[in-house]
């Protein structure tokens, strides 16, 4: 291999002997040239009740589908098919609640439990493409929840449960469902976070919703609506079978049959609900899964994210328990009740890959080195990061303090729409801080002009990726047409997809993504659009406008700053500030709570009405506003 510039730090011999994948380029080339070939061998590592007719469907761009004809369902693949061997004994999940408590299952148990969840729903009259909303702490349930929905062909949205009442309600309603699965509330540094108040809010604006399961986690007391809310364990009690028996069938799926909703912020105040198939999201979620983190029986997986979130989705429950893993679920916050919480959780169960976020390590690595230094976490053998741009210290403190030199970092560049890692390196790649490095087997990824033309190496454009790959979003849940506009539409003639994200390209062929450049802030790692926080702002009846931008922020990545216009008859004031920040955290989330607000007089708005956020982003950073010729004022 030639030199490579800057930084760079190379696999140890071990890691190398180990991997899954010894050459990149070979493969990575051979998935070019034959991109159907390549995914139609990995989908043969998976389980298919019917093989598929044909690999990808491209006669209908951009809607793509993938192994047409093929019968399947994605837990046939992550459940049913283990307990035909040795795994059906193996640990599929080991559970650390907030306070403490343990709980374990191994792939028979998990099948017995998703199958009762499965039965519950069933006979809640839930069937085959119905929508079921899943607003949960993280606890076990939320994952059989999710399991129980794919198995008799459902398709759930879950809702993260840090969102509130606004956010939830307009999930429910986008997704049109009449049962909503949820918890009393969840342990959340020490306190209770009241699920269910913030459901029964959301059901008031829904009018969709006629049952509530309720799984008890806390043991707080809470409102039961008679005839509409059901505790989950008295309903386990009941006699109730699916109507092939006792045993709940899993459903014979089409591969291109949905399997989730997942909720994503876009430019207007609607989410946009990013539709996930059985067949092409478990052939892409496992494949990564097993490529990047270079699965082996023995390891013991934790992605320390949040369910709710597709990362949680696809490398918590789909892709990891697809490939047979022993996956570590943990309730609460990472430094609760001191920052030593995850080195020991490392240490105790003998963790062997972490996968988290910038923001997580960030925040670990504030509380010094003394707190990992106390444990012994000689079970790791690799590390990932994922949702924002890795700061190469950060970096650096992760690959010394925690991965002690010995684990290299897999920084996966992808997002909700892409189902999967995209840009990620292997074990085996030379890693240089800060980049997500190359192309996933089946990618080509460019960085372009708004013309399509690549810019110069080491500039800066607009990311794109050129091709199809088996788990990329359908569509937008209800919106072909936005689909195509928000995705398609700018390169249009070319036929690739737009990121939403600016990176550069290095000599090496390394991509550096730098950050989204549309109305997405990604704070804490969590993704929020500027809309939905204007949008709780002008719901306040305090506020005419507002425009929310995200600047740097130390911990966070990005912060969010909010600019005011007040309706006559009030005043700028601390108070005041300090309502409409506890407004938005109460319509939106505590994420969304803005860090900072600002009472102006006018916004800078285009003549079309359209409000400049660069422009505020660009003064408050000091920087040069650039091109202003389409300023209304
Ligand atoms: O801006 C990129 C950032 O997260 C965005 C996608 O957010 P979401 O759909 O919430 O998915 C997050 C988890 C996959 C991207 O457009 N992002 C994600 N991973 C990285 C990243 N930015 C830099 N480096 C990454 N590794």
């Amino acid at each position: 291999m030639s030199k490579l510039e800057g930084e760079v730090y190379y696999p140890s011999k071990e890691v190398v002997a180990r991997a899954n994948v010894k050459d990149y380029d070979s493969l990575y080339e051979r998935s070019i040239k034959d991109r159907e070939g390549f995914w139609a061998e990995e989908a043969e590592k998976l389980e298919w009740f019917k093989k598929w007719d044909k690999v990808l469907d491209d006669s209908q761009k951009p809607f793509y589908k993938w192994f047409v004809g093929g019968k399947f369902n994605i837990v046939h693949n992550a459940i049913d098919r283990h307990l035909k061997t040795w795994r059906r004994n193996k640990l599929a999940l080991i559970w650390e609640g907030e306070p403490g408590d343990l709980r374990t299952f191994s792939y028979h148990a998990l099948n017995r439990e998703v199958s009762s969840f499965a039965r519950i729903l069933h006979s809640m009259g839930v069937r085959k493409g119905d929508t079921v909303t899943i607003y949960m702490p993280q606890i076990p349930e939320l994952a059989f929840a999710m399991l129980a929905c794919a198995k008799i062909g459902a398709v759930h949205s879950v809702v993260y449960g840090g969102f509130s009442v606004e956010a939830l309600a307009e999930r429910i309603a986008d997704a049109r469902s009449r049962v909503v699965v949820t918890a009393d509330g969840g342990f959340r540094r020490g306190k209770i976070t009241d699920l269910k108040k913030t459901v029964d809010e959301a059901i008031k604006r829904s009018p969709t919703v006629e049952s509530c399961i309720v799984v008890r986690r806390t043991g707080h007391e809470v409102y039961m609506e008679s005839g509409r809310d059901f505790w989950y364990h008295d309903l386990q009690q009941l006699p109730i079978a699916c109507p092939d028996g006792q045993e709940c069938k899993t459903e014979v799926m089409d591969a291109e049959d949905p399997l989730f909703i997942l909720y994503t912020s876009g430019t207007t105040g609607k989410p946009k609900g990013q539709v996930h198939t059985h067949g092409g999201y478990a052939v892409y979620t496992s494949t990564t899964h097993r490529y990047v983190f270079d699965i082996k029986e023995e390891d013991r997986w934790w992605c320390a994210a949040d369910p709710g979130w597709i990362t949680g989705h696809s490398y918590i429950v789909y892709g990891p328990l697809i490939n047979g893993a022993t996956v570590m679920m943990y309730e609460g916050a990472p430094n609760y009740p001191y920052p030593n919480r995850w080195w020991k959780m490392i240490e105790k169960y003998g963790i062997t890959i972490l996968y988290t976020s910038p923001t997580a390590i960030r925040g670990l690595m504030r509380f010094g080195d003394d707190w990992p230094k106390r444990y012994d976490l000689s079970s790791l053998r690799l590390l990932g990061s994922v949702g924002e741009p890795i700061n190469p210290e950060a970096w650096r403190w992760y690959y010394e303090v925690i991965g002690q030199k010995r684990c290299p970092i897999m920084d996966t560049w992808w997002q909700t729409e892409t189902g999967g890692f995209m840009i990620t390196p292997l074990p085996i790649t030379p890693l240089k801080p800060g980049s997500a490095t190359k192309p996933f087997f089946g990618n080509e990824v460019a960085v372009v002009d708004d013309e399509g033309n690549e810019v110069l190496v080491g500039e800066e454009g607009k990311l794109v990726i050129k091709n199809p790959w088996p788990g990329m979003a359908r569509t937008i849940y209800g919106d072909p047409d936005r689909y195509v506009q928000t995705y398609w539409k700018d390169y249009e003639k070319q036929g690739w997809y737009k990121t939403g994200d600016s990176a550069r390209i290095d000599k090496d062929g390394y991509v550096w993504i730098i950050g989204r450049i549309d109305d997405v802030i990604k704070v804490s790692g969590y993704r929020l659009g500027t809309a939905e926080i204007e949008s709780a702002l002008v719901s306040h009846p305090a506020v005419a406008e507002a425009a929310a931008i995200g600047l740097p922020h130390e911990l966070k990545g990005n912060a969010i700053h909010a600019y005011v216009i007040l309706k006559q008859g009030f005043t700028p004031s601390p108070r005041l500030e300090q309502e409409l920040k506890d407004h938005v955290a109460s319509e939106v989330g505590p994420i969304a709570r803005p860090e900072d607000i600002q009472f102006v007089e006018s916004l800078p708005k285009t003549r079309s009405g359209k409000i400049m956020r660069r422009v505020l982003k660009a003064k408050a950073l000091g920087k040069d506003v650039g091109d202003l010729s389409t300023l209304e004022d």
